[in-house]
């Protein structure tokens, strides 16, 4: 990827993850980008403005009311002068005056007065990123067209664990690439939920019940959505294949949490429910390690359903998404049970495969998948699973227009 000529704007709130900014820049200007920096005064709180200002070789603007600057350049044109606009980190605070339209300072102000696409990196404390306020103003912007490159999950700079961190600077950097390239995006602006991998349900804390599910197809399938544009939500069983660029990734073992993850990303334009969820979960599942005693009866596990995911948000309501897609595993009478599956949980599409383990799909690098709609059945053939990925997201996208 080149970045040659092109002009990015960056503009820098204030969140611990402003130290990431440094990289950032060094990895922009790496590829040929000239870099402008914006910093708000909270901003200038982690990061200084020296530093932006050598690492882009740039001056740094920080004052609305800065003569100086207004004569040189003006609010406005700096607003203009660049291909991209890019938030990174933006704070809950910044996204929120992004939202309602707020214009108080340098920052805001440019942002409400461009026309050049936006991209965010949104970055705070699992509890400012989960709000309802911080989730609907996501909404709005998104609807609104900006682009959103993460929140990541982890440990974050005030001992919590969840979504908000910032993604790391290479993936902001690619997810500017892809940007700044001029491809289609059809998707821009649609909200994505896609689940993967396979779930764990405990049966005591050291054991559980999984499945084979390698989590290749939902991954596949989250990184071809953000590849058209989308913003994606991956809910992801525990899996070893790596997280797609671009995406945000929420992190979960049982299908209990892996519904709740599902209804927190709520709205979205798509659901795509490819994890290999498990259907029972063990009732009795014991607090402490199950110990082996001499001469006892092998312990029994008591299954209990677990919740239907696709039927849950199929059945969601208004908070419906436009487009639900199930996948249906199964090794025998594939096409009626696929069906059957369509009816009765009302998807708009069924992924059909054959899990026999003859066909190697499960675990493996390629899938034969029917896609079943109220349409008709549509057969694809073997194909490696990005391929079945991106003519899935295409067909999405053509759904979606
Ligand atoms: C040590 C410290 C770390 C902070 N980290 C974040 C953060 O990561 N994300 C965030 O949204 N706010 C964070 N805040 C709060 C923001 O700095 C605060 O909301 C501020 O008003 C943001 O201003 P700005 O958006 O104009 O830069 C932090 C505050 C402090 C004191």
């Amino acid at each position: 990827m080149t970045l040659v000529g092109k002009r990015v704007l960056l503009i820098v709130s204030g969140g611990i993850a402003a130290i990431k900014v440094p990289e950032l820049i060094r990895l922009l200007r790496k590829q040929g980008a000239g870099v402008t920096c914006v910093l708000t005064d909270n901003g200038a709180q982690f990061v200084t403005p020296l530093s932006l200002q050598a690492l882009s070789e740039s001056k740094v603007y920080a004052d609305l009311f800065s003569l100086t600057d207004e004569s040189e350049m003006g609010h406005i044109q700096l607003s203009r002068s660049a291909d991209l606009l890019v938030v990174a980190p933006a704070t809950a605070n910044i996204l929120a005056k992004m939202a309602v339209g707020l214009a108080d300072d340098l920052a805001s102000t440019v942002l409400l007065a461009t026309d050049k696409p936006v991209l965010v990196a949104p970055a705070m404390n699992v509890r400012m990123w989960l709000h309802p306020a911080t989730q609907a103003n996501m909404t709005t912007l998104t609807a609104r067209g900006v682009q959103v490159i993460g929140p990541d999950e982890g440990a974050m700079a005030c001992n919590e664990f969840g979504p908000g961190r910032m993604s790391e600077p290479p993936a902001i950097v690619a997810a500017i690439g892809s940007l700044l390239t001029s491809r289609a995006r059809p998707l821009a602006g649609k909200h994505a939920i896609v689940t993967s991998g396979p779930t764990h349900e405990p049966i005591d804390p050291v054991r559980y019940i999984a499945n084979r599910s390698s989590g290749r197809q939902g991954h596949a399938i989250a990184a071809a959505l953000a590849d058209l544009g989308a913003r994606v939500t991956l809910v992801s069983g525990p899996v070893t294949v790596p997280d797609p660029p671009g995406v945000a990734v929420r992190r979960i073992e049982s299908a209990a949490e892996m519904l709740d993850a599902c209804q927190t990303a709520l709205p979205a334009d798509v659901a795509v429910f490819a994890a290999a969820v498990a259907d029972w979960r063990v009732d009795n599942a014991a607090t402490g390690k199950i110990k082996k005693q001499a001469g006892a009866a092998a312990p029994a596990l008591n299954l209990v359903p677990n919740p239907d995911i696709l039927a849950t948000i199929a059945a969601a309501g208004p908070r419906r998404p436009r487009l639900v897609i199930g996948f249906a595993a199964e090794t025998d009478d594939l096409l009626a049970n696929a069906q059957s599956k369509l009816r009765r949980k009302n998807a708009d599409w069924i992924v059909a495969n054959d899990v026999s383990p003859a066909t190697g799909i499960m675990g493996g690098l390629d899938n034969a998948v029917h896609i079943i709609s109220h349409a008709g059945v549509e057969d694809w053939p073997m194909l490696a699973k990005d391929e079945v990925a991106r003519r899935l997201a295409a067909r999405i996208a053509e759904a979606l227009a």
